[in-house]
């Protein structure tokens, strides 16, 4: 199924007028919602934050039905998904579903947050909160859009469809299973994503592409136990050493990432799009003081957005091993753990590198030690297939919200669920997100800026009406 042209004309629909008039009136108590969403801490990573997170999916329930949809709390393995629907439409308009998350990252370090991180607060024209921007608080975007329409009118222009899912921030491992049992009923034209930022203040963008994501553990293990690195050291091979060997050789010189075949599957992106991706409104100096650092990573013949939107990266996420606490230690750890995560472009695999990783792991880990790369989790990268009518309504939905017209524009992080929903569906993807950069998502001070509350539901019930 892809995108049905042309669209049933609607007929009977109260002047959208009505709709963003109740959205100017109701602004005040949607920022109250908003606020409450964010004080549950539905942090989907800690088992002691579990029954936060199942009241946190029965709260955005009971929205959705306030809202005027029908909707289910639906029971995973792991954490609860919420459905929500609308078929008012009819079979003649065309079905949108949206997607969203409703749990959060770890708050920690709580102690480098201004305010507390599920206390959230309004500053200098951000709300400070944990999830504010990733993602409850644009998800709740679309419950009000939605619910502004179904208030203020007859209905709303299209069908809805809101998934909102409690994984998002460990992986998804439930969602795929849930998409293919379900893909009748989830059947649609169009997915719409708001879990990612505007280009710049003041200048909203559709997502062309994400990268996908390999997510892994080196583990490397020693002696039997602990021992006494004066006793020990020298003839025992040191597992805090080995382990460094290791994430040494990952990259070359240059900082490219030093694996056999790694960048076979890396394609080139055509000349139009890299002349795009340069001629953005970008200061790269500026962005590196904003983060405190210089920008030295590899491949510096590409610019910044590109390096981040167009190309892959390996980081280190943790490393743990050994003594780390106050004073010293003169101890030989008996194991080393390391996090390491590709961001992967198109066409990579994350199988594929993760196979290249315990190949490359196990040709150059030291004698004296044994290793074994875990995956975690992964995602395959993305890239839009945006035209015609969905590109043209939310082109006209954001102008009319923000006075400015979209730039196309990349994203470096990844929403690996994106590729199996057009896959399961059939249906294209539409990323379209209120945040900004440097909004700290996953970092202290998450922010989402106040302005783009209002500005933000407007554009999205425009969005409805314009995809009639
Ligand atoms: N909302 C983010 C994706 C994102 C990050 C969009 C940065 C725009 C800017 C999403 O919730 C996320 O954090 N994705 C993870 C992957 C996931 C499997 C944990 C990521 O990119 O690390
Ligand atoms: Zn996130």
């Amino acid at each position: 199924m892809g995108w049905r042209e042309p669209f049933a004309e609607g007929t009977g629909w109260l002047s959208m007028s009505d709709v963003q008039a109740y959205i100017g009136d109701g602004l005040q108590r949607f920022t109250d919602e908003i606020f409450e969403f964010l004080q549950i801490p539905s942090v989907s990573a800690k088992s002691d934050h579990d029954a936060d997170t199942r009241r946190t999916a029965e709260w955005l329930h009971a929205r959705l039905v306030d809202a005027g949809l029908e909707a289910e709390v639906i029971d995973t393995p792991g954490h609860p998904i919420v459905l929500g629907e609308w078929r008012g439409a009819g079979e003649g308009a065309p079905t949108v579903l949206v997607y969203g998350h409703y749990d959060v990252q770890p708050a920690e370090p709580v102690e480098l947050w201004h305010s507390p991180p599920f206390s959230p607060e309004f500053r200098e024209g951000r709300l400070y909160a944990r999830g504010s921007a990733d993602d409850k608080g644009q998800l709740y975007l679309h419950v009000k859009a939605a619910e502004a329409h179904l208030k203020a009118g007859d209905g709303l222009p299209v069908n809805l469809i809101i998934l909102a899912e409690g994984e998002e921030e460990v992986g998804s491992p439930n969602l795929v299973p849930f998409l293919e049992e379900n893909c009748d009923r989830l059947a649609c034209d169009a997915i719409v994503i708001s879990d990612s930022a505007m280009f710049a203040p003041g200048l909203p963008c559709l997502l062309f592409s994400l990268r996908g994501l390999a997510y892994c553990e080196i583990h490397v293990d020693g002696p039997s136990s602990d021992l006494h690195s004066g006793s020990y050291g020298g003839p025992v091979v040191n597992p805090a050493m080995a382990l460094s060997q290791i994430l040494a050789s990952l990259f070359d010189d240059d900082g490219r990432i030093d694996i056999d075949g790694f960048y076979d599957d890396v394609l080139d992106w055509d000349d139009e799009t890299r002349d795009s991706i340069r001629n953005l409104p970008f200061d790269e100096e500026e962005f590196a003081t904003s983060i405190g650092t210089t920008l030295a990573g590899a491949e510096k013949a590409y610019s910044v957005n590109e390096r981040l939107w167009t190309r892959p990266a390996c980081d280190v996420n943790g490393i743990l091993s050994g003594y780390t606490g106050e004073g010293a230690k003169t101890v030989l750890p008996a194991n080393a753990m390391a996090k390491v995560s590709f961001r992967l472009v198109a066409d990579q695999n994350p199988q594929r590198v993760f196979d290249l990783m315990r190949a490359h792991v196990a040709k150059v880990a030291p004698e004296g030690v044994t290793v074994r790369v875990e995956e975690l989790h992964s995602g395959m990268p993305w890239r839009a297939q945006l035209s015609g009518k969905l590109k043209e309504a939310a082109t006209t939905a954001l102008i009319k919200a923000f006075g400015a017209a979209p730039v196309l524009a990349g994203e470096g992080g990844s929403i690996p669920i994106v590729c199996d929903f057009e896959r399961v569906l059939g249906a294209p993807a539409l990323l379209v997100g209120f945040s900004l950069p440097g909004a700290n998502e996953h970092a202290p001070n998450e922010w989402f800026p106040q302005e783009n509350i209002e500005k933000g539901i407007r554009a999205l019930a425009y969005l409805y009406e314009e995809l009639r």
